[in-house]
């Protein structure tokens, strides 16, 4: 195996990741941020971000001398790298558009820095065009430009990165597009080489592949309540089909996190440029928003007994915080939608998160008191709303926790919970696409 010098630019979950996991595969690899603290907490080997196993592989990487942390992508660049990649925030822009300033910044950055035949490699979900935009950008023919996408899942980044389902590497030089796909050799997953414009679309038509199942199996649970079938079965039945399989086939509160959101609405705004009106994305959109909606009416009619009752100082305790279970991660989390819907309702909110303590800061939080302690949380609730789906929910003491709330009742967004344990608790159940229970006699 070539053994390639190698640049990472942000260290966030994609850049810390792909820095540690390159460097665990026999690179050396140099990482840069712009967040000074950051670069100096990861040069002690502290990693702040929760992700199974990363912390770990980066101690390993720093001990061996083939992982280091450094301020800015210029003093990266000054390692003279073979391989650059682009791990950069691509947030959502004005309008919808996925917003390139930090991509172009660091492209500015390192332009004349670059040695002669680096590769720059766009890991950062980008539009179709970026790839052509950036070579124009760097102007620079003895550098080469590759799009290669990360489908690693927060909560699993490491196992996902060393244990991909594929390798997607696209761009117009073939020689430069081999030698990205060969730092993956040793994983032995399918890769497709293509043209930079079609692997830039692969990352879009997954992620917005994956928020229109959930969308739909969402829709489905809306039908299962009005028409009393039960959506655990139904998916399962429908999962069974290899054509579909069963991941992503399980109700929530609404799709969300750092990805999703941003890249549908990126997706349909490259629809939109490209004359091309993508109404299925669209919808998905529109389910989803409305999936969140639906989350509060349920929590109002379970409260208030009417569909129309005033959730106005009425104290709810919610369970998770985080955009799923197994991360820290609050960005978009649908979970704190929900929360400031209700809120807007005019709800008192308490939450309990796992993956929160008490003084945890997020622009996002200010409308939930985080509390230590779910029991604490709970005591004196109206009702009980569990948002994200962490496992040990499942394992809390509900006795106690009937004791301690002011109703018994539990609206499970995620169909987390075993309703019987909760019934026996002393709970009223309310899940997603759930028939009611026959009457006792
Ligand atoms: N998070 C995921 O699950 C995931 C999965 C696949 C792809 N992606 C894509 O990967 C990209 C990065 O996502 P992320 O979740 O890792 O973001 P992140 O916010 O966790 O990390 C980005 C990092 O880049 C740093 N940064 C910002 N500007 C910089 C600059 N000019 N120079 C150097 N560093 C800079 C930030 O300080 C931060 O540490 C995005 O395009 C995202 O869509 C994310």
């Amino acid at each position: 195996m070539f053994v390639r010098r190698i640049a990472v630019i942000g260290t966030g979950y994609v850049g810390l990741t792909t820095g540690a996991c390159l460097a665990s595969l026999g690179h050396d690899v140099i990482c840069a941020d712009v967040d000074a603290d950051k670069v100096a907490r990861l040069t002690r080997g502290e990693v702040d971000i929760l992700e199974p196993g990363l912390a770990d592989l980066v101690a390993e990487g720093i001990a061996a001398g083939r992982l280091t942390f450094v301020l800015g992508a210029a003093s990266a660049v000054r390692h003279e790298p073979e391989v650059m990649f682009l791990c950069v925030p691509t947030p959502m822009g004005v309008g919808g558009v996925a917003d390139l300033s930090i991509v172009e910044s660091v492209i500015e950055e390192v332009r004349e820095l670059l040695p002669a035949d680096c590769v720059v490699v766009n890991k950062s979900t980008v539009p179709v065009g970026t790839a052509d935009r950036t070579e124009e950008l760097l102007d620079r023919a003895d550098v080469a430009v590759v799009s290669n996408p990360e489908f690693l899942r927060e909560g699993s980044a490491v196992y996902d990165f060393l244990n991909p389902d594929r390798i997607v590497v696209g761009g117009s030089k073939q020689d430069a597009a081999e030698r990205v796909a060969a730092l993956y050799a040793k994983l032995g997953a399918p890769t497709v080489l293509t043209d930079a414009p079609s692997a830039e679309l692969v990352k879009y038509a997954a992620n917005c592949f994956l928020a229109m199942k959930l969308s739909y199996v969402n829709a489905v649970a809306e039908l299962c309540d009005r028409l009393g079938a039960n959506i655990t079965d139904v998916t399962e039945g429908m999962g069974y089909d290899k054509r579909i399989g069963q991941a992503f086939l399980q109700p929530g509160p609404g799709w969300g996190g750092s990805c999703l959101p941003k890249d549908t609405s990126a997706m349909l705004q490259l629809a939109d440029a490209a004359d091309f009106e993508f109404r299925l994305i669209r919808a998905t959109i529109e389910t989803n928003t409305r999936q969140r909606q639906r989350m509060v009416e349920k929590v109002r009619l379970a409260v208030t007994g009417k569909r129309n009752g005033s959730l106005s100082r009425r104290r709810l305790a919610l369970f998770g915080l985080t955009f799923k279970a197994g991360t820290d991660d609050l960005r978009d989390s649908p979970a704190l939608a929900v929360a400031a819907l209700l809120r807007q309702a005019g709800a008192d909110l308490v939450g309990y998160d796992p993956a929160l303590r008490q003084d945890t800061q997020h622009p996002d939080l200010s409308s939930v008191t985080v509390s230590d302690d779910p029991y604490q949380a709970a005591k004196d609730a109206e009702a009980v709303i569990v948002l994200t789906e962490w496992p040990e929910f499942r394992s809390l003491d509900w006795q106690r926790l009937a004791e301690s709330v002011r109703n018994p009742i539990v609206v499970d967004t995620r169909n987390l919970l075993d309703p019987a344990v909760a019934r026996r608790a002393g709970f009223e159940w309310i899940g997603l696409g759930k028939p009611l229970p026959a009457p006792t006699a």
